[in-house]
């Protein structure tokens, strides 16, 4: 099966709730249902350049080159950042650092402090809980805290916000940082009441405090350039950032040959040859259809679940090649998933519609979005207009004219085909219905003759036709599995059984001993040796995890095996001090041993990385009152 088939396959789709608490990916709650290049040469140089650059084009042209094999495609093209190109693309520069994806992150304005003039305070009944935003010294603070009946501070957290996530189109949210790690806001600022309320998930409690982690691939959708420590997938470097916004090279692919090209070209007085293929530079209009929409599913095919290949991270994917190199997406079948469009990506959706499914690869994000203008009212409706009529005529359409001119402005395919969600704000899902049906409120012809096969299997997102490796691919699909088993128990017997295979396969993958250990703890409890030789052999195999060494304590603990036990809570607080399951347990045992000291400087360490956690309170009152 090739890819696209893949990608056609009617039954994919339909988030739910895992996505909902953007445990890994997803933004969905009540509300939000969801250095400049400048190379300075020698004349010598010059005259040397200006022959192999006008010979290299020579080539290009002669020898057809195909198109896909753009020069900074490869690994080892340095990025440049996007104040080099303005340079020569100033009127692309301006109107992109206007879009949503040319601000999607930034760093508290003056602005946001004198919108803050005036502290906000929420009170969340529900988890008896106050927030406040204010400013101090020229920082953001938001604060959580908690008060007894008689007014009393229980506790009291606050952080200074050190990013914000989103331009704000549909809502932001916020950042701050403890040590070299970052953590999300249990606040959020959404558009629709234009005011702060708590983060999606928080109020369900699927999160709490501070200490909801920032991983790679939160940074990685959302901002130009993360550097994470090596080896770890929430620690940074400072500063975390090296390109705060999506910028040009995340499309275009690193830019420095590119520059280097065009500087010395324009060095020499060399005419520009508009014609000729532009080898140094990726543009995604120019590749073909699969690796073009690969530029933009790298961040906005979300799926259920991705793993990566072995030894990548996000960052080594390039424009211009395949995303299932770096990459492995994959989607829950709808089915399983249940059909709720509102929670659907545009990826997902898209690929519902009849332009999709009749247009042979013609259709993509691009056939409709210029990524470098966000445009707004009429102007958005008229230009998507015109993008629809590059495949279809104003005959094409067979609603009774004297209806469609009664639109504003009249005739506005989008109002009647792809209509906004008026109600709900959605992050991570499309508001605007990307499935173009005749009416929105029919069922997508794409569904309808699903009924009869239900499929069971997880839909290999980023399959290419290139990857028929078997072995490479249950590696993904098992690990796929394990993603998504918690949120889909139905889906875990199979995984279990695919990651014996796998972990048959490959005897020294700390990742599928990780997984596999975890599935045996669910599905296979009463088999604690089984899972808890899988965890031994993922740390052995080099695991950095804390929550692989607090699951197999736990599981050394229900053996008697006390000592051993200990040392592996006391490993996971190292590599992870703000791993909070490993301080609770390991002063759980402290308390089983009557060692009230150790127990309560234990219990006073979660409590300092996170004041608002009430288990750890509880316990320590029980802990004091043990005898001395
Ligand atoms: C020194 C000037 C210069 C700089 C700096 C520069 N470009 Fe260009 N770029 C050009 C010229 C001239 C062209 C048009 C001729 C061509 O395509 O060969 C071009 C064309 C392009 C194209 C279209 C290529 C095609 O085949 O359609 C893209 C995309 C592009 N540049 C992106 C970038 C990005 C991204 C940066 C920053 C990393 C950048 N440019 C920096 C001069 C420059
Ligand atoms: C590096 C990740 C990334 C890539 C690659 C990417 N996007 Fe985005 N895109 C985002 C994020 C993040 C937002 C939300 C920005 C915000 O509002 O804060 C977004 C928003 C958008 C929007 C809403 C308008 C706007 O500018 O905010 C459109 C349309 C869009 N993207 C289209 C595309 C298309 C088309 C491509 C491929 C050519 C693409 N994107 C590639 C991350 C990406
Ligand atoms: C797989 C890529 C991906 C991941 C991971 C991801 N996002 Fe997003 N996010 C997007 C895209 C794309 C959009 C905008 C378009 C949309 O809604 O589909 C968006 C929208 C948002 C918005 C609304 C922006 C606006 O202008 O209204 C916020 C806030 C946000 N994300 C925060 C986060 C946070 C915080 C995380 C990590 C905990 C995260 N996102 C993880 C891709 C991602
Ligand atoms: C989200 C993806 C994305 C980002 C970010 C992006 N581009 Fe582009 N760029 C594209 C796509 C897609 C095309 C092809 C557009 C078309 O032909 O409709 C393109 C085309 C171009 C072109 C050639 C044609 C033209 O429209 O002038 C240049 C030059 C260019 N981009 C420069 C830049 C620069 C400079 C930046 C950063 C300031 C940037 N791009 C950011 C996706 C992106
Ligand atoms: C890349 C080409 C392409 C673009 C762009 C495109 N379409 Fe289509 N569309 C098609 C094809 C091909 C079909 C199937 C044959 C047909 O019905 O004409 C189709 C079918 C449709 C249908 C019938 C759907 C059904 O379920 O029967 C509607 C409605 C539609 N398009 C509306 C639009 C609107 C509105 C736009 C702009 C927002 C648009 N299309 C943009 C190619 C395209
Ligand atoms: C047939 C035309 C068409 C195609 C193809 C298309 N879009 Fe859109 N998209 C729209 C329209 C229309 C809007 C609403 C824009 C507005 O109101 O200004 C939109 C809005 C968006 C938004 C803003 C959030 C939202 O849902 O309203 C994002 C992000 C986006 N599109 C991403 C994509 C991506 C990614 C692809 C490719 C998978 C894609 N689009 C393909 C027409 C299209
Ligand atoms: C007032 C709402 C409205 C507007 C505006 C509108 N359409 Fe339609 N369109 C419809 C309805 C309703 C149908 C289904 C009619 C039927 O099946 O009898 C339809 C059908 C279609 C079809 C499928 C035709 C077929 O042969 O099955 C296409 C393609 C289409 N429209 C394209 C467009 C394009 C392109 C525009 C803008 C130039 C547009 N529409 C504007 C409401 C609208």
């Amino acid at each position: 099966m090739n890819r696209r088939a893949g990608l056609f396959s009617p039954y994919r789709r339909l988030r739910t709730m895992r996505r909902a608490l953007w445990v890994r990916v997803r933004w969905v709650n009540a509300i939000w249902v969801r250095g400049i290049w400048i190379v300075g040469l020698a004349a010598i140089v010059l005259a040397c350049a200006s022959l192999r650059i006008a010979e290299a084009r020579q080539n290009e042209k002669t020898a057809a080159a195909p198109p896909q094999q753009f020069l900074n495609a490869r690994p080892g093209v340095e990025y440049v950042g996007d104040e080099s190109c303005r340079k020569c693309h100033a009127s692309v520069y301006q109107t992109f650092k206007q879009t949503g994806m040319g601000r999607s992150v930034s760093i508290p304005s003056p602005d946001d402090l004198r919108e803050l003039a005036k502290p906000v305070k929420i009170i969340n009944q529900k988890l008896n809980q106050t927030y406040s935003i204010y400013a101090r010294d020229g920082k953001i603070i938001h604060e959580e805290s908690e008060s007894d009946s008689k007014g009393r501070v229980i506790f009291s957290e606050t952080h200074e916000i050190a990013y914000t996530v989103g331009a704000g189109d549909v809502g932001k949210s916020y950042l701050v940082a403890k040590g070299d790690s970052l953590f999300v806001s249990p606040i959020s600022y959404y558009e629709r009441i234009r005011g702060w309320d708590l983060s999606p998930g928080y109020s369900e409690g699927a999160f709490h405090g501070f200490t909801r982690r920032v991983v790679e691939l939160c940074v990685d959708c959302h901002t130009g350039q993360p550097l994470l420590v090596a080896g770890s997938h929430n620690r940074f470097q400072q500063p975390p950032f090296r390109f705060l916004t999506v910028g040009c090279e995340r499309c275009h692919g690193p830019g420095a040959t590119h520059v280097r090209q065009h500087t010395e070209e324009a060095a020499l007085g060399l005419p520009i040859d508009e014609a000729a293929i532009d080898l140094s530079i990726v543009n995604p209009r120019k590749l073909r259809p699969e690796i073009r929409d690969d530029v933009c599913a790298q961040c906005h095919l979300a799926g259920d679940a991705r793993v990566l290949l072995p030894g990548k991270t996000y960052l080594d994917f390039r424009p211009g090649t395949s995303l299932g190199d770096v990459v492995s997406i994959f989607s829950v079948p709808q089915q399983i998933k249940g059909n709720h469009f509102v929670a659907l990506d545009q990826f997902e959706q898209l690929k519902l519609s009849r332009c999709w499914a009749a247009s042979n690869g013609k259709l993509g994000c691009i056939s409709c979005h210029d990524p470098h203008v966000q445009l707004r009212g009429d102007q958005a409706t008229n230009s998507f207009r015109s993008r629809c009529l590059s495949c279809h005529t104003t005959s094409s359409c067979r609603a009774p004219l004297a209806q469609r001119q009664a639109t504003s402005p009249p005739d506005n395919c989008i109002s009647c085909h792809m209509p906004k969600q008026p109600t709900e704000n959605i992050g991570h899902s499309s508001i605007t219905d990307h499935r173009i049906l005749r009416t929105p409120s029919e069922i997508p012809a794409a569904l309808q003759s699903a009924d009869s096969s239900f499929p069971t299997d997880l839909i290999f997102d980023t399959k290419s036709a290139g990857s028929g490796d078997a072995q490479a691919n249950l590696r993904g699909l098992a690990l796929a599995h394990s993603q998504v088993a918690a949120r889909f128990p139905e889906l875990g017997e199979k995984g279990l059984a695919l990651l014996e295979q796998a972990a048959a396969a490959f005897p020294n993958d700390a990742e599928i001993e990780a997984a596999y250990g975890s599935a045996l703890r669910v599905a296979r409890p009463r088999d604690e040796e089984r899972a808890a030789r899988a965890f031994q052999k993922a740390i052995d195999a080099g695991s950095k995890s804390a929550e692989v060494r607090t699951q197999l304590a736990r599981l050394r603990m229900q053996q008697g095996q006390v000592t051993a036990a200990m040392d592996l809570y006391k490993e996971s607080i190292q590599l992870d001090p703000y791993f909070a399951p490993a301080y609770l347990d390991l002063a759980q045992v402290y308390s089983m041993l009557k060692d009230r000291q150790n127990a309560l400087q234990i219990l006073d360490g979660v409590l300092k990385i996170d004041p608002g956690n009430d288990a750890a309170r509880q316990q320590r009152i029980k802990v004091e009152a043990l005898p001395d």
